[in-house]
């Protein structure tokens, strides 16, 4: 069985403080996980915001948790106020960067070409991406949610197609997304499996693809139990050490 990956995405929560008291419990709980659940099995990060990625990396040092980054430049360097490259994410030890999260692309206006160009840049530097697809619950009800997601990848592959071997997708439906209302495990494969179909065609058929959408220590078990989800990105069940731990445990 593949290796499943859990990302824990804390969006713009934390504080120096709670910072740590999340990682000295997910590093005490890391010791309690069942065997078979720990690194072998399982490949777990997490992704504070920037201005915490090198307090976090410290505090992780050594650990069986990589780093993420929340998002990415698409230029290495320049006039661009308020943005982080990849370099200087690779400085800070980064390993994956989050691209086209819902939340980037409904509030910073991020288009699919723009989600293509970020991953061009994590993965011209050695970053992995954490490519986000997902459909509104309107595209959903419009019977939509296929050709959205479907189209969202598209983009991002034709503009990667020399250099997609080391890629993450992540299905995270909008209307699942901090919600608590999750895909069901049928809905959620319906889309892994239509997702795989195009990464197959592009003969990267290995690359993982992770469900996010209010995944929590109670569902995760029968999600990742479904043939084509390879692990979750998790956002409020990662806040806490043992909610998250649960969901590591599940995968
Ligand atoms: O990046 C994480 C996702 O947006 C899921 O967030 O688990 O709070 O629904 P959530």
């Amino acid at each position: 069985m593949a290796r499943k990956l859990i990302v824990g995405n804390w969006k713009m929560n934390g504080s120096r403080q709670a910072n740590q008291a999340l990682l000295e419990g997910l590093r005490a709980g890391w010791a309690e996980l069942p065997t078979a659940s720990a690194a072998d099995a399982v490949a777990v990060a997490v992704a504070p915001p920037a201005v915490y990625l090198e307090q976090v990396g410290g505090l992780l040092d050594a650990s069986e948790i990589a780093l993420a980054a929340q998002d990415v430049a698409v230029a290495d360097t320049g006039a661009y106020t308020g943005d982080i490259s990849a370099p200087m994410l690779r400085e800070l030890k980064v390993r994956y960067a989050i691209v086209g999260h819902s939340e980037r692309r409904k509030y910073q206006g991020e288009t699919d070409a723009i989600v293509a160009e970020k991953a061009a840049a994590a993965l011209r530097h050695g970053l992995t991406p954490i490519v986000c697809v997902g459909e509104t619950l309107q595209e959903r009800d419009a019977g939509q949610a296929l050709a959205i997601v479907q189209a969202q990848l598209q983009a991002v592959l034709a503009h990667n197609a020399a250099q997609l071997a080391d890629l993450v997708v992540a299905y995270e439906p909008v209307w699942a997304i901090g919600t608590g209302r999750t895909a069901t495990p049928e809905q959620a494969q319906e889309v892994h499996a239509a997702l795989r179909v195009l990464l197959q065609e592009a003969g990267v058929a290995h690359v993982p693809v992770l469900y996010g959408g209010s995944m929590n220590a109670a569902n995760a078990a029968e999600l990742l139990a479904q043939p084509d989800i390879d692990g979750g990105l998790i956002g409020g069940a990662a806040l806490k050490a043992a909610d998250f731990l649960a969901i590591i445990a599940a995968a």
